[in-house]
């Protein structure tokens, strides 16, 4: 067995060695412009956008989809855990075991041998699904998603759309996690925890209650006690308009914080390597109150955070630290119990955890939601912009005529 991968490997290695000389020897183009990756939802044809120009010139990117049956395969027959360059990608103490490149060429050679030896020029298509160009001018592969603090830096990030949902079971952590609040670890308390936290150990950087959420999600540029609340200064006429404030996003996790438990030496299951513990093909995208037209850069540059505005199924302009919202628990708007990762219908926040405060028993009371029924009453092209960016626009959800109807206490 063994044998057969070492030959298989050396082989590889020559048909490369071969191709790249084929390459080498052959007349090239410059690499080509505008090469994308898979497209975000938001930016498939029939949104109003100009086509791209480049793509008449140069035939599109390929891309890799892990939804084709012949694709499913186990895990690890493509992705090598750890990669090989793990070291080189995050430097001295902030390195990690981990998946920082895509699978090496042997992963496809088996299916693919035609397409990784077709007479394309400038390089044969396939190459595109990970390298810029592969001519041998150019070897560069684009960037992989992860570690994402590189990969957001570039604008890749912001097209990218994930075939995967995590599927995080919160019900088995809150406990473990909380138990790690500084100040709280018990002696001698769990025994993986003293084991796996010789790197940077977990600690909750921001208040939050309960404790435990904020060892997972803080508050992404907080405003904190400067004055000024926009991200990015807002346009003159602004008006009631929608312009995206600091405090408004909840960050989420990654293997940085993962693989301090679930790490190769302290046993804990799921290993870093499984990775379809963790990676589940996504369930289709909930609809969401999105507008990308407010999500242009300079306002929102971080790809990660893009994902999260525009998998909103709720309240897109919600700020988690607008208003008196800081003080409530997480846990009057979100039901973690029954809080399942890949079911949009548990991560959904209903209008009940906002009603307490933003419906009245009267609009002479001020409830936004009872002003913005009554704007909608007397004009039914207004558009609610309190909480929505798209939603606004649509008509009136029962949910919302009964809020104001039965206002609670
Ligand atoms: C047949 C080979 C193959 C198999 C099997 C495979 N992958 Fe991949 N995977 C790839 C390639 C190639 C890329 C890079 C493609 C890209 O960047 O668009 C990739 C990229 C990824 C990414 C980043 C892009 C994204 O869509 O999020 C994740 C996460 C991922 N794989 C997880 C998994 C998991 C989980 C499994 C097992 C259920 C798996 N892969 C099985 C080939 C494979
Ligand atoms: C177990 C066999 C198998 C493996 C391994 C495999 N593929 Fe495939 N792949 C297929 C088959 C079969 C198709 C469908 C081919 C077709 O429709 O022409 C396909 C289709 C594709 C396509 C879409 C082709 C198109 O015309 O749109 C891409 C891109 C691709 N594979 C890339 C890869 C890459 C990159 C790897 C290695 C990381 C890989 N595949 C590994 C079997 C495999
Ligand atoms: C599934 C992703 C994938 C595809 C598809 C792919 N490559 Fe690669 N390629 C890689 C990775 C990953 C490396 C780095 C491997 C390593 O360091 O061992 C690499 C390295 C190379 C290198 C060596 C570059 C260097 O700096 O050492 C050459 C040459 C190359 N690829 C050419 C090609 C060509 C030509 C094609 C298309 C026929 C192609 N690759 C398709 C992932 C891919
Ligand atoms: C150990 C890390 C961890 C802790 C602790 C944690 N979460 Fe999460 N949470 C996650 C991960 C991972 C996801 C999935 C994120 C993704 O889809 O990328 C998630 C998703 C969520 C989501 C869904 C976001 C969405 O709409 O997709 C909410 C809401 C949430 N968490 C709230 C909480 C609350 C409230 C607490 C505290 C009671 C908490 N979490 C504690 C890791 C954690
Ligand atoms: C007053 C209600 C409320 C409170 C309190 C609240 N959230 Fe949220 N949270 C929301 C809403 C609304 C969304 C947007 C959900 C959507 O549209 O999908 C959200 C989204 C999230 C997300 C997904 C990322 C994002 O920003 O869209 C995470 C993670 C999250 N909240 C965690 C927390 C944590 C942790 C706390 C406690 C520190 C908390 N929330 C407190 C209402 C609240
Ligand atoms: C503080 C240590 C710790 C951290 C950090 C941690 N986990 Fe876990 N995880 C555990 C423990 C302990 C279990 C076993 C829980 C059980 O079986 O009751 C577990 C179990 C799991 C399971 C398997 C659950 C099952 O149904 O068997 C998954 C999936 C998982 N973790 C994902 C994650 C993800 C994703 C992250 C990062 C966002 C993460 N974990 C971070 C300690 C941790
Ligand atoms: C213990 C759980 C866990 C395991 C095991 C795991 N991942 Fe992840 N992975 C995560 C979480 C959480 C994120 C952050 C997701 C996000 O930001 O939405 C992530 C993000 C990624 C990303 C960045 C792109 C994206 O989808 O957000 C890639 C690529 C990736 N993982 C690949 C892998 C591969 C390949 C493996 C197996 C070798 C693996 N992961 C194993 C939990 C895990
Ligand atoms: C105080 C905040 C708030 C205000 C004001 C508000 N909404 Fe909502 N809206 C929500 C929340 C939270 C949800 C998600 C829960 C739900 O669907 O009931 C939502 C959901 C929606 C949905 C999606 C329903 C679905 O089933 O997918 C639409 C459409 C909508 N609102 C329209 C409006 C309109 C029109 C107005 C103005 C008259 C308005 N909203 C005012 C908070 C608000
Ligand atoms: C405990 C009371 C309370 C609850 C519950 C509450 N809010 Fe608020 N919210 C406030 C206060 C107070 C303000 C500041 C005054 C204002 O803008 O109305 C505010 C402000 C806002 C703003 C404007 C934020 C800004 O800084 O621009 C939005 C949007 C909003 N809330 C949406 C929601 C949504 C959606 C929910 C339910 C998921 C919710 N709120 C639940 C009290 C609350």
């Amino acid at each position: 067995m063994r044998d057969h991968a070492t030959s298989l490997k050396t082989l590889t290695r020559i048909a490369f060695c071969c191709l790249s000389l084929s390459l080498l020897l052959s007349s090239f183009e410059p690499p080509r412009a505008g090469a994308q990756r898979r497209r975000a939802p938001s930016q498939r044809p029939g949104a109003q956008r100009p086509a791209p120009r480049a793509a008449a010139a140069a035939p599109a990117r390929m891309d890799f989809s892990h939804r084709r049956r012949e694709h499913q395969l186990a895990c690890d027959k493509c992705h090598k855990f750890p990669s090989e360059n793990w070291k080189e990608v995050r430097k001295g103490d902030a390195a990690f075991p981990d998946v920082t490149q895509q699978p090496e060429h042997e992963s496809c050679l088996g299916c693919h041998r035609q397409q990784f030896f077709a007479r394309e020029r400038p390089a044969p298509r396939i190459c595109s699904v990970c390298h810029v160009a592969a001519t041998p001018r150019n070897l560069a592969r684009l960037p992989f998603p992860n570690p994402p603090e590189f990969f957001d830096q570039t604008p890749h990030a912001r097209e990218f759309v994930s075939d995967f949902r995590i599927g995080f079971p919160h019900d088995k952590h809150l406990e473990v996690v909380g138990r790690l609040a500084p100040g709280q670890a018990e002696p001698g308390g769990v025994r993986f925890v003293t084991a796996s936290f010789r790197r940077t150990p977990l600690r909750a950087p921001q208040e939050s209650d309960p404790k435990s959420c904020a060892v997972c999600h803080q508050t992404y540029q907080p405003q904190g006690k400067s004055d000024e609340e926009y991200v990015t200064k807002p346009p003159e006429d602004l008006g009631e308009g929608f312009w995206l404030k600091k405090g408004t996003f909840k960050t989420a996790p990654n293997h940085a914080s993962c693989f301090t438990c679930h790490s190769q030496d302290s046993g804990l299951a799921p290993a870093p390597g499984d990775c379809n513990a963790c990676h589940k093909l996504a369930p289709p995208a909930a609809r969401a109150d999105f507008d990308p037209r407010l999500a242009t850069a300079p306002v929102l540059t971080d790809g990660t955070i893009l994902r999260r505005w525009r998998g909103r199924e709720s309240s897109g302009t919600f700020r988690h630290e607008g208003g008196a919202h800081p003080d409530m628990s997480c846990t009057n708007c979100h039901n973690v119990g029954a809080l399942n990762t890949l079911d949009p219908k548990t991560t959904k926040v209903p209008l009940d955890s906002c009603n307490t405060c933003h419906a009245t028993a009267t609009s002479a009371e001020g409830g936004a939601l009872n002003l913005e029924i009554d704007r909608r009453k007397a004009d039914p092209s207004f558009q609610c912009v309190k909480c929505h960016v798209a939603f606004g626009r649509e008509p009136l959800p029962g949910t919302h005529a009964k809020a104001v109807a039965a206002p609670q206490q």
